[in-house]
């Protein structure tokens, strides 16, 4: 038996049993003719004390860091107690040990504040594994993947496979392919998600169906895009958008509740997409915190200042409680905006002072009356610093909106520890695609429009008004999750098509199945896919994935350990005929 017991196991009342541990030597403290050394494996760590009978078997053949051990001893009650670990009360008195296996001395201390930088960690990922504070991420998450699990089980939820090579599904970012050796010049696509298996299993009659499952996608990568990542995939019949969200909003309130004993008493808020662009400028808000965006074009056009009157859109916000912004910090805050990931050209600034009086960087142009009432539309106090920026319409929109995160940050009103979660509605159905001049489905293809605007998908001129039966769940200003209702009739599906600018051979070719399946007893359904690698970093409280996530991409979509892509040899080349 390599162990009775566990490294994190043993306390005070089991003082005097004789057990074996097996571990890994975290640390090795040498002091004259004694040694103790830290054992560790997944579920904590003991001190092992080798006397000085043992240390001179010990110094005949000596132990190095992360060496594994199999250690039979007494258990003794500690002089030196280390209340911070539970077993920090006892100590192993070693009566026999035996090296299991050597180690070199690892490249980085594993250790919660490890020397290792990012890169040499992920090179050695299986040691990064080793520390506790990545271990409890993967903790976090099996807890996480376990409580989905168990609720949707309890609401007979049936999880089936879907398959990884398939064709193409349109999300909207890029296919991985993979050729095919059997049929020379083609190619599998990995799926972006299991969109089209999910719809085809409702066709099937499975009415509630989910999958955790590993979804592909070659896009730009971010602290919360993997090129793969997890879903909790779920799909249901005969139900509308209130039930979906309301059986999804319960199963993130019972994660929750489950993982973090946080329990939502209330309702999650809903807010309409055209609400969230206009008051926190993105589909994502975080409303942890207030600063809502305030449009200003009334107030503050045709007043001579030449900045305002050329720009199409003024938005502001008032950061409460910056009045007493330096000179020093306003400039640093404009470099800010001025950086070309927000790509403003300046910043506007109004100081309402704590005496009732304003001071502006536009003083030149508006008067202390004309201030005061730009700061009564932004809804500012005495003691705040109002913020304006001005320009083209998205892109203005885009910047306020980073500026509010940034001042969110700023001003400490982003507590990872505090969750607010929201549905964001009555999404768009289309979205303009300047590049290729033509409107792609915002969320995907097979998303209903409202029944009352499916008249307009027959006019491109209404297609920007069009609104959709598609919904995100949002948590601290990240989507966690984006379904939608769908269209379960072919005559619409093959509109919806047509509108997307697909011609009737195109919708075939790709989506034959699909139309074809529609012609056999589709029933209504929907559906939605939680970001399971997001939600998991976010009850962590922290915004990169990578850290749940146990073999991860660096953020070039690199496996550092593996050391992949990297490229094949030229006989697998040659019968994959892509040589
Ligand atoms: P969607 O594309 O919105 O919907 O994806 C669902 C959720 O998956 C997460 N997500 C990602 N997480 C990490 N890395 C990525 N690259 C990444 N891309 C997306 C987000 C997102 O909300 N088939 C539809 C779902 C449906 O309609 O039911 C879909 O995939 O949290």
């Amino acid at each position: 038996m390599y162990r009775t017991h566990t490294c994190g196991e043993l306390r005070i009342s089991d003082a005097g049993q004789t057990v074996t541990l097996a571990g890994w030597a975290k640390t090795i403290r040498k002091f004259g003719s004694i040694t103790f050394v830290d054992l560790r494996d997944r579920y904590g760590i003991t001190q092992l004390f080798f006397n000085e009978a043992m240390n001179t078997l010990l110094e005949a053949q000596p132990l190095g860091r992360e060496y594994v051990l199999e250690v039979k001893g007494t258990v003794i009650e500690r002089s030196n107690k280390n209340l911070n670990i539970p077993t920090g009360e006892i100590e192993i008195e070693v009566k026999e040990y035996r090296i299991l296996n050597a180690s070199l001395t690892p490249p980085f201390t594993i250790e919660d504040d490890t020397d290792g930088g990012e890169e040499l960690r992920m090179k050695y990922r299986y040691l990064d594994l080793r520390r506790d504070a990545v271990k409890k991420n993967l903790e976090l998450r099996y807890k996480v993947s376990r409580a989905a699990r168990n609720f949707l089980d309890s609401q007979h939820f049936m999880e089936v496979e879907t398959p990884m090579l398939i064709k193409s599904t349109p999300e909207g970012a890029r296919d991985f392919v993979v050729p095919s050796r059997m049929h020379e010049g083609q190619f599998y696509a990995l799926p972006q998600s299991p969109q089209l298996f999910k719809q085809l299993l409702m066709v099937a009659g499975y009415d509630r169906y989910f999958q955790i499952v590993k979804c592909f996608r070659d896009e730009d990568l971010r602290a919360d895009r993997q090129p793969e990542f997890t879903q909790i995939d779920c799909e249901m019949s005969f139900i509308n958008q209130e039930d979906i969200l309301n059986t999804f909003e319960a199963m993130t309130k019972h994660i929750f509740e489950d993982v973090k004993g946080i329990t939502f008493a209330e309702d999650f808020p809903r807010m309409p997409y055209d609400e969230a662009m206009r008051d926190y400028g993105n589909d994502k808000p975080d409303i942890r915190f207030d600063m809502k965006l305030k449009e200003l074009n009334e107030v503050v056009k045709g007043k001579g200042f030449p900045v305002f009157d050329d720009a199409a859109l003024m938005i502001g916000i008032a950061a409460p409680g910056c009045s007493e912004y330096t000179r020093k910090q306003t400039d640093e805050l404009t470099d800010w905006v001025k950086r070309p990931q927000i790509g403003m050209k300046g910043l506007v600034y109004i100081k309402c002072n704590a005496d009732g009086t304003f001071k502006s960087s536009v003083d030149k142009f508006y008067n202390e009356e004309q201030l005061k009432q730009i700061a009564e539309v932004c809804g500012a106090k005495a003691g705040d610093l109002i913020l304006i920026l001005a320009g083209e319409q998205a892109l203005t929109r885009k910047a306020i909106s980073e500026l509010r995160l940034e001042m969110g940050n700023r001003l400490g009103l982003r507590n990872p520890e505090v969750f607010k979660p929201l549905w964001v509605t009555d999404f768009p159905l289309f979205e303009y695609d300047a590049e290729s001049d033509r409107y792609i489905a915002c969320h995907h293809p097979f998303t209903s429009p409202k029944p009352e605007h499916l008249e307009w998908m027959k006019d491109k001129s209404k297609f920007a008004d069009i609104k959709a039966n598609a919904y995100d769940l949002v948590l601290n200003g990240t989507e966690i999750g984006g379904g939608s209702i769908r269209i379960f009739q072919k005559d619409i599906q093959e509109i919806m098509f047509d509108a997307l600018g697909f011609t009737k051979e195109e919708a075939n070719e790709k989506f034959g199945f699909l139309l074809s399946a529609f012609e056999y007893g589709t029933p209504p359904h929907g559906g939605i896919a939680l970001g399971f690698d997001r939600l998991c970093a976010l009850l962590g409280g922290h915004e990169t994935i990578r850290d749940y996530i146990a073999f991860p991409k660096n953020n070039a979509g690199r496996d550092m350990m593996l050391d992949a892509p990297g490229p094949i040899d030229e006989k697998q080349k040659k019968e994959l005929g892509i040589g």
